[in-house]
């Protein structure tokens, strides 16, 4: 069979030019042409692209007749990175971890590396290979003597962990692959796939080509091998996986390690597993020494409860089966001249624009011609509906200038009609607000809020409410006694 050799394959029509073009000739679709190893001659490219024993050259096996997959997962030794693995790194599968450039994933990765060898050197039963306990580590980004400082940095400098961990300073995967074959790790990583190369593709690393072609020798390798693949990629600006989102479709689990970087707490969910669910999440604090686990993560996104200011609402939230209470911040402020500013970090911003015509038509508090700010604190994103509550107080207590009652958690979705509905997982937030000194929860009015409310959790106070007007009613405290230079910014309710 003739070598593969590079083209440039539009992804809507599949027709290949040699050289880049921005637009395809044959179909008219902009921006389209990616650089793929094709095979001169055939007709469909990307059928004939590799040989691998996963495509093609097999007959169909009855699904009854098919082997387990053995899913004895292998512990990271982080049990936050396990929990949100579902339980740990199944064997044959490619992690792909994400993430803004400097939020801490090559630490994560070197932890990650460190447990897998404490682990595997933990259980070496006689039949495992004799390199079982190795990790190979393809540094494209680092050189050894960084990964060393990070290591000493980490603590795992001087430990059996250290000689357990080869580092390998590669950027063709060809060779990397090389030297994974012959060592047969029980973890391969390789950080990262915008710094690894494939032979035969001119594009620069990082290309959309390059990074595809690599990972599907990745993925292959991990397939055929048996041998975990992490392989940590950077999000771009559009906030994908490095560019391509086809990346996302080969790899088995999809890791994200999100948070600001200027703050210490960071959060790693699953968007994708094969394997388990994706809704868990890990809660680390990035310190002098790495990435730690929390010890009491419910806690780590709740500011100061003792604080009692106008714009603050406590919202108990659910990540997978984890309860998190997280602080939602507003500020209402009057607005410049041209369209006011709204301005949202870890909200959507679509939502928070909802949520002011909701609460202007339907609770007479019209934003219209202020600013407004929200916040999660802690760089945290939240994507749940639950959401909606807190968040609507809190522009609420912002506008009126008026405090939460102390104490006071809030969860529930916010319909168009102003109308409340009801979250899932009402009890297991709850039962962590509980925990952390919540005196009283505002929740959608309910069977579940019934069921609650009879069961009298201790000391809590349910307000099941069924409108997002009574809930401002009900825990917006007293008006602060005004100082002229601090004036609510709405000060009277439309009838
Ligand atoms: P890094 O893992 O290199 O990020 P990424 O691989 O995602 O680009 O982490 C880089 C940041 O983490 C850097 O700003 C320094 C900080 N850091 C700590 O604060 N403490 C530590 O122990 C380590 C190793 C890094
Ligand atoms: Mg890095």
């Amino acid at each position: 069979m003739a070598r593969p050799e590079s083209r440039y394959v539009c992804q809507g029509c599949g027709a290949a030019t040699l050289r880049w073009e921005g637009q395809c000739r044959t179909c008219g679709a902009w921006n389209t042409l990616v650089e793929t190893l094709v095979v001169p001659g055939t007709r469909r490219p990307d059928l004939v692209l590799r040989h691998s024993p996963l495509r093609g050259g097999t007959a169909p096996v009855s699904l009854a007749d098919l082997q387990d997959m053995p899913l004895a997962r292998l512990s990271s030794g982080i049990s936050e990175l396990d929990r949100v693995l579902g339980g740990g790194i199944v064997p044959g599968s490619l992690i792909l971890l994400g993430g803004e450039p400097g939020i801490g994933k090559s630490t994560l990765v070197l932890e990650a590396a460190a447990g897998v060898a404490r682990t595997a050197a933990d259980d070496a039963s006689g039949e495992r290979a004799p390199s079982a306990g190795v990790i190979l580590y393809a540094s494209g980004e680092e050189s050894g003597s960084q990964l060393r400082l990070r290591a000493d940095r980490i603590g795992i400098a001087g430990s059996g962990a250290a000689s357990a961990i080869r580092v390998l300073a590669e950027t063709e995967v060809e060779a990397i692959l090389g030297h994974a074959a012959e060592l047969v790790p029980a973890l391969l990583i390789v950080d990262s796939v915008q710094t690894v190369t494939v032979s035969g593709l001119e594009g620069p690393p990082g290309s959309v080509g390059q990074v595809r072609e690599a990972t599907a020798r990745l993925v292959d390798f991990a397939k055929t091998s048996g041998v975990p693949v992490l392989l940590v990629g950077h999000v771009t600006k559009e906030g994908s996986i490095a560019g391509p989102k086809t990346l996302e479709h080969m790899v088995d689990v999809v890791l994200t390690l999100e948070g600001e970087r200027s703050g210490p707490l960071r959060l790693l969910r699953a968007s994708k597993d094969r394997f388990g669910s994706t809704d868990e999440v890990g809660v680390f604090e990035m310190g002098d020494s790495g990435l730690r686990e929390l010890v009491d993560p419910a806690r780590a996104f709740l500011g100061d409860p003792a604080s009692g200011a106008a714009g603050v609402a406590v919202a108990a939230t659910l990540e997978g089966s984890r309860p998190l209470l997280v602080e939602v911040q507003a500020l209402v402020a009057p607005g410049g001249y041209g369209s006011p500013r709204r301005t949202v970090a870890g909200i959507d911003g679509s939502r928070l624009a909802l949520l002011l015509a909701v609460l202007a038509r339907r609770a007479g508090i019209g934003l219209a011609a202020n600013d407004v700010y929200a916040s999660v604190a802690g760089g945290l994103t939240i994507a749940e509906p639950a959401l909606d509550l807190p968040l609507a107080l809190a522009l609420a207590s912002s506008a009126r200038d008026r405090p939460l009652a102390p104490a006071t958690v809030a969860c529930g979705e916010v319909g168009l009609l102003g109308e409340l509905r009801p979250v899932g997982g009402l009890e297991r937030r709850l039962r962590e607000a509980v925990r952390l000194g919540s005196l009283r929860a505002v929740v959608p009015a309910g069977r579940a809020a019934d069921e609650i409310a009879s069961s009298a959790m201790a000391g809590l106070e349910i307000i099941a409410v069924s409108t997002l007007r009574a809930a401002i009613d009900a825990v917006l405290t007293a008006p602060a006694t005004r100082r002229t230079s601090d004036a609510p910014v709405v000060a009277s309710r439309a009838p």
